[in-house]
């Protein structure tokens, strides 16, 4: 599989993600033989959003593969204050790296990003729509649980419109056959009474059946899949209260769930889901979080030791998109700068 960068779930096939999944499991099998795998590489991590399970895992993930971390998630720490464009910093951190792993706030903006780059991208979460790597820990902690991602019944609960956890993951269910799909859905007064928009249907590829709240949609599913109601969408306070207690999961709601269902978050959670499922069999949140290492390691391996050229998928390879004089110029002296590199480290 030759893979450049990883922008959206759907730059993966199945077989992808499942050869993804494999070495997840070869690295949690045995996790002393991947800690060279990226020796003396540097992946440049570059946060304009705030972050603590994604950042913290994919740097957690790059040392344990015996790369060493840039990173900038402060934007103040940047000349971005002085008007450098985002995209002149992030050339630079694709000179600078072996790869980058990015978040940002605009949608579609990754594939600008892409363009200043030679080396991998990896999408850490953009705008509403896309969180491919956290798609696949969900993918893969709901495989670790049933078995099988066919014929699940996914239950999703929380803020679905605001959601890029959400919409990724309806794309990376659509590479499953026979999912089914519910929800119990908390709209902002801006989008109270309409329905679900276009983007989410689109997303989801089946039909979305809406419950009332997770009491009545319980029966219904094998997997709740949680997310937070967004406070931060509502200026009516006593509507926020109404639409988190429709979507509240909390211990005395589980009693009345079937013995399999697991509870699955991508956190941060706030008051949708009670600390008191924590410590309940149906709590697969924390597990969830904990293979954000093993499923990161395995994208960083995967993008980041192949042979660079033979570009697929999203691809940017500097051959494909054909190469500027100025980029053959920039092109040489990071030959330059990498060379300089070598001989200060080793
Ligand atoms: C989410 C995100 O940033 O998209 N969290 C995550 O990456 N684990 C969800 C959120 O902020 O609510």
């Amino acid at each position: 599989m030759a893979l450049k960068n990883l922008i959206s779930i759907d730059d993966l096939s199945r077989s992808e993600i499942e050869t993804l999944f494999s070495e997840a499991d070869d690295i949690r099998r045995f996790p002393g033989e991947f800690g060279n795998a990226l020796a003396g590489k540097i992946v440049f991590t570059l946060f304009c959003q705030p972050s603590t399970r994604t950042r913290l895992s994919f740097e957690s993930a790059a040392y344990r593969l015996g790369a060493r971390v840039l990173s900038v998630c402060d934007m103040h720490s940047t000349r971005q204050g002085l008007g450098e464009s985002l995209l002149d910093t992030t050339r630079m951190a694709g000179y600078y790296s072996d790869a980058l792993v990015a978040r940002h706030a605009d949608h579609g903006v990754m594939e600008q990003i892409k363009d200043t780059l030679d080396v991998p991208l990896i999408n850490a979460g953009e705008g509403l729509a896309r969180h491919p790597t956290q798609t696949l820990i969900d993918l893969y902690t709901a495989r670790e649980h049933f078995d099988t991602l066919d014929g699940l019944r996914v239950g999703l609960v929380g803020g679905l419109r605001y959601s890029r956890a959400v919409k990724s993951l309806l794309v990376g269910l659509g590479q499953f056959r026979d999912v089914e799909l519910h929800a119990v859905d908390a709209a902002s007064e801006a989008d109270e009474g309409t329905p679900l928009p276009a983007d989410l249907a689109a997303a989801a590829r089946r039909p979305i059946h809406l419950h009332d709240s997770v009491q009545a949609m319980l029966g219904h599913v094998d997997l709740l899949y949680v997310v937070r109601v967004q406070r931060e969408m509502f200026s009516d306070v006593a509507l926020y209260q109404r639409q988190l207690e429709k979507c509240r999961v909390h211990r005395a709601l589980l009693a009345k769930a079937p013995p399999w269902l697991a509870v699955m978050h991508c956190l941060p959670r706030t008051d949708e889901l009670d600390t008191d499922v924590d410590p309940t069999p149906q709590n697969k949140y924390f597990l969830q979080a904990a293979y954000g290492v093993p499923l990161r390691m395995a994208v960083l391996r995967r993008y980041m030791t192949q042979p660079q050229g033979g570009a697929s998928g999203s691809g940017n390879g500097v051959g494909a998109r054909g190469m500027m004089a100025a980029d053959a110029l920039s092109r040489r002296a990071i030959d330059v700068l990498s060379n300089d590199e070598l001989s200060l480290a080793w």
